[in-house]
């Protein structure tokens, strides 16, 4: 199936480590010009631009902390000024922390509403008059969002803001910039090494169809097809890539 992302510019947070990082190099190898977003690994997110450049992509990486503002403000002013404008944004970066329901206190609700749901919104909203025609942007929700998550709750309450936030946003842009979110469950990422220390071991085997978790590529293959034109005619949808976790 042809992407159609043959040069096209592609924005993708949180591309520094795990789902981000796929989807940036899997966005290269369709020959797109990536924008590769990190907050502290510099060197990891410069190699990413390598690895696309190397599989026939281009791009740059560009410095954004979701939970800082200011940072926003000079990440965007940074792309308008090297591309103008862009095809896709792929709201993917994220953090979590794993604190039982009754123990979370208010610095932590804040900073992980921040960074999961109140910086995604205004990078949003700031990226407005860069999008071309055509456009389309992407969010990456949570399974914990839709589920609940007793175990990070406040994550959950930020992922399932993220799901609702990208209905909203459809309906804001229609038809001109189609927005979309994947849900993923368990993947080996940092954040999800560091969230399966803590389950059940028999969790897989019980709570899986695919008896597995994903690895990063196999969500960044739905984020990719969906960012593209290839998926013309999906518009505020949520897609579950979660191997088969809460049939709904
Ligand atoms: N892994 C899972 O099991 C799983 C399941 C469901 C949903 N998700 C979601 O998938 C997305 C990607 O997660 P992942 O598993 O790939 O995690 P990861 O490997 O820990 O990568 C997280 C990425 O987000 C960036 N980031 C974190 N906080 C940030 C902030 N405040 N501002 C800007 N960038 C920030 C990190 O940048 P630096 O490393 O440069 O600091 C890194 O590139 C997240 O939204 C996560 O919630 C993951």
């Amino acid at each position: 199936m042809n992407l159609g992302l043959k040069n096209k510019v592609v924005f993708v947070t949180g591309a520094s480590s795990g789902i981000g990082r796929a989807c940036a190099e899997q966005f290269g190898k369709e020959f797109a010009y990536v924008i590769v977003g990190y907050r502290n690994n510099k060197e990891i997110a410069d190699q990413v631009v390598e690895n696309i450049k190397d599989n026939g992509g281009d791009g740059f990486a560009v410095r954004l902390d979701l939970s800082d503002l200011n940072s926003l403000d000079a990440c965007v002013k940074e792309i308008e000024g090297r591309v103008g404008k862009i095809h896709s944004l792929i709201l993917n970066a994220g953090e979590n922390s794993l604190t039982p329901f009754d123990a979370i206190e208010e610095d932590e609700w804040d900073a992980l509403l921040s960074s999961n749901l109140k910086g995604p919104y205004f990078l949003l909203k700031k990226m407005i008059p860069l999008f071309a025609n055509s456009a389309s942007a992407v969010f990456v929700a949570s399974i914990a969002g839709q589920t609940g998550a007793p175990g990070h709750a406040h994550y959950a309450a930020a992922k399932a803001g993220t799901i609702n936030l990208s209905k909203s946003a459809a309906k804001f842009f229609a038809s001109r910039v189609r927005v979309n979110c994947v849900s993923p469950g368990l993947t080996m990422t940092r954040m999800g090494e560091e969230a399966i220390k803590g389950a059940n071991p028999e969790y897989l085997q019980k709570k899986l169809l695919s008896r597995r978790a994903a690895t990063p590529g196999e969500i960044a293959n739905v984020v990719v097809f969906m960012a593209s034109p290839a998926a013309s005619f999906v518009y505020g949808a949520t897609i579950d890539v979660n191997g088969g976790r809460e049939l709904r």
